[in-house]
């Protein structure tokens, strides 16, 4: 009866350990690095929901803006023998050959934010990121239609347009999606165009520059928020009225765009949102079930904050805009 009762237990022990070794994942994330307020805050939505999730683990890697540092870390994730890999890349070329190895690996791929050229030759488990054309798209003809409110819709209008990190997916969708919207508006011509990195920094160098070369700059488009907060700075140091002098719009909307649109230095953020986590987790616990998901890239519904509120702006899916003003407390990045 007592050897009886010590396999029962043994058993019992054993399933137990099964299950909860079952439970126990590790999930290892490439992320780009910190270029700005929007990958801060996906860094740390993403991180915060794997480190809270129970039975798993996090392994995260910030590759510095270095596509060399993020191949390291993928084949660094292989030797581990991680179960999962979410991966967005610095640039949009140059996967093939390491998210080749992650394949014949077989671990699971999740595509978050920007997606690789490669995408369509690799196995991937599910993907998710911004519709990047459309939010370049909404960026200029935001500008075309808030300046015809304002009666300026038949004036010749000097157009800059700060692009992101040369190569990643999101500057060459929003680059594509801002000329696209601009054939709307034949008054508005692009005299600047040029890379600010996605960074405050750069983004302040690159205005400080073209208010030095370029005549005239009427309207502002900034690929992402970080650097239109730059060219902020780099206005008011020449002695102009950031908002009026030149109207600025930028891209994300994070925290600090909303601050500077309700105290009127920019006028519009497109959304981009950072947040995956609630999309990501379920996946995994979805694909742990046994689940299986789509080759769909799934954009999250995205809005445009601005100065004044009601401004019909969609390309392909219309959208009216939020005044800023009216949704800043609730703002949550
Ligand atoms: O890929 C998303 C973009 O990358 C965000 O617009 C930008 O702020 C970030 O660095």
């Amino acid at each position: 009866m007592k050897k009886f009762l010590a396999i029962v237990l043994a058993l019992a022990m054993v399933m137990a350990l099964g299950v909860s070794a079952f439970a126990d994942l590790k999930v290892a994330f490439s992320q780009i690095g910190q270029e700005s307020d929007w990958r801060t805050a996906n860094t740390d939505n993403l991180c915060a929901a794997i480190e809270g999730h129970e039975g798993w683990t996090l392994i995260y890697d910030d590759a510095q803006q270095k596509q060399e540092n993020q191949i390291k870390a993928l084949r660094n994730f292989i030797t581990q023998g991680v179960d999962y890999i979410l991966f967005t890349g610095v640039v949009n070329t140059g996967w093939d050959e390491v998210l080749a190895e992650v394949n014949e690996a077989e671990i699971p791929l999740i595509l978050i934010d920007r997606m690789p050229e490669c995408a369509d030759k690799i196995e991937y488990a599910a993907a998710f990121g911004g519709d990047f054309v459309e939010e370049g798209r909404r960026q200029t003809i935001w500008a075309g239609e808030y300046l015809k409110s304002l009666g300026r819709g038949d004036e010749e209008i000097a157009v800059a347009i700060m692009e992101g990190t040369t190569g990643a997916d999101a500057q060459v969708g929003r680059t594509k999606g801002n000329l696209e919207g601009l054939e709307k508006y034949p008054n508005m011509k692009v005299v600047a165009q040029q890379s600010g990195n996605f960074t405050r920094a750069e983004g302040q160098a690159v205005m400080e520059s073209w208010l030095k070369s370029v005549d005239k700059i009427d309207v502002l488009i900034a690929q992402n928020d970080d650097m239109g907060l730059g060219a902020v700075d780099a206005i008011k140091a020449a002695g102009l009225v950031p908002g009026k002098d030149i109207i600025i719009v930028g891209c994300d909307s994070v925290k600090a765009a909303f601050e500077a649109i309700v105290a009127g230095d920019m006028n519009a953020t497109i959304e981009c949102t950072p947040l995956y986590a609630d999309f990501v987790v379920p996946t995994i616990e979805g694909l742990e079930a046994g689940e299986t998901y789509g080759r769909d890239v799934l954009h999250p519904a995205e809005g445009v904050y601005d100065c004044v509120g009601g401004i019909v702006c969609g390309g392909e899916v219309e959208v009216t805009s939020t005044l800023a003003a009216d949704v800043i407390d609730a703002r949550v990045y």
